[in-house]
């Protein structure tokens, strides 16, 4: 039995469905039976697993809607972004299937405030230098980033905050920023202040002046940025409290080309093991604060994050079917293809819900992923939304050498082929 129609039912793809469905299914079926059939694909049934079609970018056995073979096409203007924040080599092969529109790399300069300029990282720069190179022979652009959650590692957002205030300092930081970039043969930058008006996530200690400075500021890198033909990224909060004390998104939109979140993972306190990770009830909730402010069309500014990290949480309390809001203990983060192992191997049972989450499960314990059908929900909110695109935060941790057989980096791809709805819609099922 072929499944594609399921899915064609359920979700409606665009027409290009062939495939049977028993008439006398009920609603409740189709979600078992996609499920299964998913977890055929990710390699967590001991069934079937797939295969990349290298040509078409989709499944062995897919049926495409039309004859082409997916490429990127960044030259139109309506290209939906993939932006891809680079943590390890798995950009590579990222690059070779064309899988990011753009890729964040770096921090690749330290801030010292003694000389109030930046000194290189040799160590990132050595490491990360070829991989860029590869992605821009590609044809992805390569953004360069600015700042990070700590000092050692860029620009911390306190150092953000006193360049800001001042019109000065303003303007030698944009030279210096906008120098390194040409100078490294960049095609862009990417403002990583973690926040305005919240240093650290800690709004007490914010300056409340941040709000209007970091619009002064962004006024400055845009202007030079644009100059030179290039391109202006900017870190948001997904939380209200942090938007409301630093951003002034009306003004800020005429002073960057995209803004990007990080909507992934929550690790705050009280969280049950489904508020973990990634789930498309979360994105919506945090997208409605950056959405408040603005129409449709100015939404195409904003990119969404996601990942394909795993979580593993061990059960407080031992469960056959664990609930939603059950305890957990000893969360860790695993890589895709660690849990596409583990998961063959033991017993597991799976629990789709892509809303909230997936989950596969055993008595003692718990794995929250992503799989085809949670991609595909956060994609079409993303496009329902009018957003540009998507950020992906996930490249060190997806499936890379293709252990779970969905063929390379699994989770990006799959994003990248219903975000760009060319090439094949991905078909998650084998006859
Ligand atoms: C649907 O029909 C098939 C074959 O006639 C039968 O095996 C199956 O039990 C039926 N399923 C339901 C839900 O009625
Ligand atoms: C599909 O593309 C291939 C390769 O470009 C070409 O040889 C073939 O004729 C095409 N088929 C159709 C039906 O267009
Ligand atoms: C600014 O950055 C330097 C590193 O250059 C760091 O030592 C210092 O603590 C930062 N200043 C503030 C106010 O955080
Ligand atoms: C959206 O807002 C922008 C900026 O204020 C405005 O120029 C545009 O006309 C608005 N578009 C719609 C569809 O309301
Ligand atoms: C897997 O779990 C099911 C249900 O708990 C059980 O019936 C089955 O024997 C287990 N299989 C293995 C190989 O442990
Ligand atoms: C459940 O899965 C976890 C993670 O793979 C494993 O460590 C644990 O031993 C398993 N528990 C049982 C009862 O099989």
């Amino acid at each position: 039995m072929s499944l594609c129609f399921v899915i064609f039912l359920v979700l409606p793809l665009r027409a290009l469905s062939i495939c049977k469905l028993p008439l006398n299914a009920s609603r409740g079926d189709l979600k078992s039976v996609v499920a299964n059939c998913i977890a055929d694909c990710l390699g967590l049934s001991s069934g079937k697993i797939c295969s990349v079609n290298y040509k078409t970018g989709g499944f062995v056995n897919q049926v495409c809607p039309v004859n082409r073979s997916f490429e990127q096409t960044f030259q139109v203007s309506n290209q939906k972004i993939m932006f891809c924040n680079v943590a390890n080599e798995n950009i590579n092969t990222a690059s070779k299937h064309n899988l990011c529109t753009h890729a964040a790399f770096g921090p690749w300069f330290r801030f010292n405030s003694a000389k109030t300029d930046f000194d290189p990282m040799q160590n990132v720069i050595g490491q990360q230098i070829k991989w860029k190179e590869t992605a821009q022979q590609r044809g992805a652009k390569a953004i360069l980033s600015f700042g990070s959650f700590d000092s050692e590692d860029g620009l911390d957002a306190a150092n953000w905050s006193i360049l800001a205030a001042n019109p000065d300092s303003r303007k030698i930081l944009t030279g210096q920023v906008v120098k390194l970039m040409d100078e490294n043969n960049f095609d862009g930058i990417s403002v990583y202040w973690q926040y305005s008006g919240c240093p650290n996530n800690n709004c007490v200690k914010g300056n409340k002046k941040d709000k209007e400075n970091l619009v002064l500021l962004m006024k400055s890198l845009f202007a030079a940025v644009k100059e030179r033909g290039k391109l202006l990224f900017l870190l948001l909060p997904h939380w209200d409290v942090y938007l409301n004390a630093g951003y002034d998104l009306l003004n800020l939109w005429n002073q960057v080309d995209y803004f990007f979140l990080k909507t992934f993972h929550y690790n705050e306190d009280g969280n049950s093991y489904l508020d973990y990770t990634t789930s498309l009830n979360k994105i919506k909730l945090n997208m409605a604060f950056v959405r408040q402010p603005f129409n449709r069309t100015q939404m195409r500014k904003v990119l969404a994050g996601f990942t394909s990290s795993i979580v593993l949480y061990k059960l407080a309390k031992p469960n056959v079917k664990p609930k939603m809001k059950d305890r957990s203990v000893d969360i860790s983060k695993h890589y895709f293809n660690k849990m596409c192992k583990s998961v063959f191997i033991g017993n597991f049972t799976l629990l789709l819900d892509d809303t909230n989450g997936n989950f596969a499960h055993n008595t003692t314990h718990v794995y929250a992923y992503e799989d085809s059908n949670s991609l595909k929900m956060k994609v079409d909110y993303s496009r329902s939304a009018g957003m540009g695109g998507l950020y992906y935060d996930g490249i060190s941790q997806d499936d890379a050498s293709n252990d779970c057989g969905c063929g390379p980096m699994p989770i990006l791809r799959i994003a990248s082929e219903l975000l760009h709805g060319g090439g094949c819609d991905v078909k998650q099922c084998l006859n």
